[in-house]
């Protein structure tokens, strides 16, 4: 399970999502953001900027509570206030690395992380994606190596999934899931999700692909999503699990997608 947490400036909790025994509930904190307050690059240097209500101690305290929880942080995200966020080609790509794996490893020892998630949203006009495969696939070889993080996922969508792909390509061995926004893929139905689910897999891996949900968003809503999540097995895709942006939104149904998400997780695992 992945789910994104706090990225709306919404003073969200951990404590009042469910968490089931039995499933690996990955947190995903939005966002680190190589950034000063006012949206000035810095290089490589990752500050965070996810809901101050998720402190260092609230996430000790609910991994503590719930030994199946991991808490990511997520790399960049749309905007940052009003300025939206853009991948840059680093003109030192070696300084780049190594500010981003020091400010990462201070981040992930403050905060008890357990990993990251890449959610570069903007891309150079030029669309070559050699310098953003190489920078963020050996940031991630390197925070694995030294044992900093156990756990990295990718948050391509529509607009940026070549540049994902590259990243992907060159570095599938250290990125354990892939959390596609099938959601800015507009399908509504559940047959047209299996369709595009299908394209999907031919670009990334099939076991680390996972179905996603927005509340209140964009693409499926309601119900329909777990026909989708049906019809994805009978056409023998194991769903192994589900990425739901984000908790914000949930508070107000009470968690819904998330209890029914996990529901659906323990039984499929279960058969
Ligand atoms: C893409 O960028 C890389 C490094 O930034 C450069 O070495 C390469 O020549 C570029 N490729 C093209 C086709 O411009
Ligand atoms: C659990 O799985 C069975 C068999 O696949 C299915 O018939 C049933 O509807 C599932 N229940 C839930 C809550 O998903």
């Amino acid at each position: 399970m992945m789910e994104y947490i706090g990225a709306t400036g919404a003073q969200v909790t951990f404590n009042s999502v469910p968490i089931e025994e039995g499933i690996d509930f990955h947190f995903i904190l939005g966002f680190a953001i190589d950034a000063d307050a006012s949206g000035n690059a810095q290089n490589g240097k990752f500050s965070a900027y996810w809901a101050e209500s998720l402190t260092p101690e609230s996430v000790a305290a609910i991994k503590a509570r719930h030994t199946n929880v991991k808490v990511l942080a997520s790399l960049s995200g749309w905007s940052l206030h009003d300025k939206v966020l853009r991948w840059y080609d680093p003109k030192d790509t070696h300084l780049w690395i190594s500010n981003a794996f020091s400010s990462l490893r201070s981040l992930a020892l403050t905060y008890h992380l357990d990993g990251i998630d890449i959610d570069y949203e903007v891309f150079p006009r030029n669309k070559n994606y050699t310098s953003f495969a190489y920078c963020v696939g050996e940031l991630i070889t390197l925070l694995k190596k030294h044992s900093v993080i156990s756990v990295a996922t990718i948050a391509p969508y529509h607009l940026t999934v070549e540049a994902y792909m590259e990243l992907f390509k060159g570095y599938n061995n250290v990125i354990d899931y892939v959390n596609h926004q099938f959601y800015t893929d507009k399908v509504l139905t559940p047959q047209r999700y299996l369709e595009d689910f299908n394209i999907r897999v031919t670009q990334f891996d099939r076991n680390k692909l996972l179905p996603s949900y927005e509340v209140n968003g964009r693409g499926i809503q309601g119900d329909a999503f777990f026909g989708t999540l049906n019809l994805l097995q009978e056409n023998g895709f194991e769903v192994g699990g589900i990425m739901i942006f984000s908790a914000d939104a949930s508070s107000s149904n009470n968690y819904y997608y998330e209890r029914r998400s996990q529901a659906f997780l323990l039984n499929s695992t279960a058969t």
